[in-house]
């Protein structure tokens, strides 16, 4: 069976290990892929969002069904595309995607649907934004309404500031068309989890929570980024904590899309905060995570193939059997380029121990290899490192250690993800 996966990034890299995990017949093909994928299958130059080239190339391979990774096909419209010629692909549609695509729409949706999440407002007018922030005060978070790469979000520790990200966005016109609505949203606090949820709209199959580490700077300090790290699972995420997401979030959520005329198929990601009064939605994205998925795929112990393919062909989930975990823990260490997040160096040489030590598995994120074989940087993101032990501690040292292990100039990596899961066994 042939399987096309669209995106070339870590997130990508474990779903095609995992799929050949699963099913080691699956013939592979990747848009554009990267170095790490090219050791699984196919990779064929064209880009992720280019969905005109993507549904000719699933044609003309006759592949079963086709995996889509990142968001920027998903809100070109891959989904319709392919639907429209009967081939069988893995996601929602522009419409469903909205739900990442659209702060302003998801807001309303759960709004709606009585789903709990931070109250906020929508404003075009910076002025009127800037009423909204005096009257709510600091801290306060302003978000682009649009899709904005990670960088939307502004979490004001004052007036001052809340005005600065609205002047930035509104008037600066900083991120085009993505930025022409900004919210202006109550400030949550409490520890943040991030849930996958594989659904063919109506029935789903949640899986690990785990936690991201947005932050550059240890401790999480510093700038956001697209993601340092991840590990899995949490335990705080308790089985009554996942029931309650599941019936407060995740299953009005989803009857609300139904109702609203575009059920939401494919992988639904919840950003969730646990707040002293339960549960809340930060965020929902229309794709698996990245890192987490690097950190979560190596515990699972059942097939991720047979749901994918199920929602990617029609099929209902009705009776689909549920996840199946590993006992253990994993932490992905992210190992980034120089200059991360800012402005990035790429083209430096990169070297990978082998063997890597069992239960390493090392993710390809932004890198390339020269026509001579070398592998070099291309990109922030460069590797995902994913170790996987009996513990949390276990895990990031292995991870750690393997990071430490990996060679090329200007390589940075945090060395603590999964300290809050740590700070707690510690402490209980
Ligand atoms: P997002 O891009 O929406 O995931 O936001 C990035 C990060 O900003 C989240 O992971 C949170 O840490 C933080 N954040 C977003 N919205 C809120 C909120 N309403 N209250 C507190 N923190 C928030
Ligand atoms: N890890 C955050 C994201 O994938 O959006």
């Amino acid at each position: 069976m042939k399987v096309l996966i669209v995106g070339g990034g870590g997130r990508e890299h474990a779903l095609a290990w995992q799929l050949r995990r699963d099913d080691s017949s699956i013939e592979l093909i990747a848009a554009p892929g990267n170095p790490g994928i090219a050791e699984l299958g196919r990779c064929v130059n064209v880009a992720a969002a280019d969905v005109d080239a993507l549904a000719a190339l699933a044609k003309s391979e006759r592949v079963a069904w086709t995996m889509v990774g990142p968001e920027a096909p998903l809100d070109a419209g891959i989904v319709d595309r392919f639907r429209t010629e009967a081939l069988p692909v893995f996601g929602p549609t522009k419409a469903a995607a909205r739900i990442e695509t659209s702060k302003s729409w998801a807001k309303a949706l759960m709004t709606r649907a009585g789903v709990p999440t931070a109250r906020a407002q929508v404003f075009s007018s910076a002025s009127d934004a800037r009423v909204a922030v005096a009257a709510i005060g600091a801290p306060v978070v302003i978000k682009a309404t649009g899709l904005a790469a990670g960088k939307g979000v502004v979490v004001a520790q004052t007036v001052n500031e809340a005005n600065d990200a609205i002047a930035m966005m509104l008037d600066g016109n900083a991120f085009g068309a993505a930025g022409a609505e900004v919210l202006v949203e109550e400030y949550m606090t409490g520890e943040e989890l991030s849930l996958f949820v594989v659904t063919d709209g109506t029935h789903s199959l949640p899986m690990l929570a785990a936690q991201d580490h947005k932050r550059v700077g240890e401790g999480d300090t510093g700038p956001n980024t697209g993601g340092m790290g991840a590990y899995a699972p949490v335990a705080l995420a308790t089985p009554a904590v996942m029931g309650k997401v599941m019936d407060t979030i995740i299953e009005p959520t989803l009857r609300a899309m139904r109702d609203d005329g575009c059920p939401f198929t494919g992988l639904l990601y919840a950003g969730l905060m646990l707040a002293p009064e339960g549960p809340k939605v930060v965020e929902f994205n229309c794709r698996f995570g990245d890192p987490e998925t690097e950190a979560v795929l190596p515990l699972l112990a059942s097939s991720l193939a047979d749901p994918l393919r199920a929602v990617a062909v029609g099929d209902s989930l009705a009776g689909a059997r549920a996840f199946q975990w590993n006992p253990g823990a994993a932490v992905t260490t992210i190992v980034a380029a120089h200059g991360y997040p800012g402005t990035v160096r790429s083209g430096d040489a990169i070297s990978i121990p082998t063997p890597l030590p069992s239960g390493v598995t090392v993710f390809h994120a932004g890198t390339k290899r020269d026509a001579d074989g070398t592998l070099r940087t291309s990109g922030g993101r460069v590797l995902a490192v994913t170790a996987v032990g009996d513990t949390v501690a276990a895990a990031q040292r292995a991870s750690r250690d393997a990071a430490d292990s990996i060679a090329f100039a200007g390589k940075q990596f945090r060395r603590d993800i999964g300290w809050r899961e740590m700070a707690r066994a510690r402490a209980s």
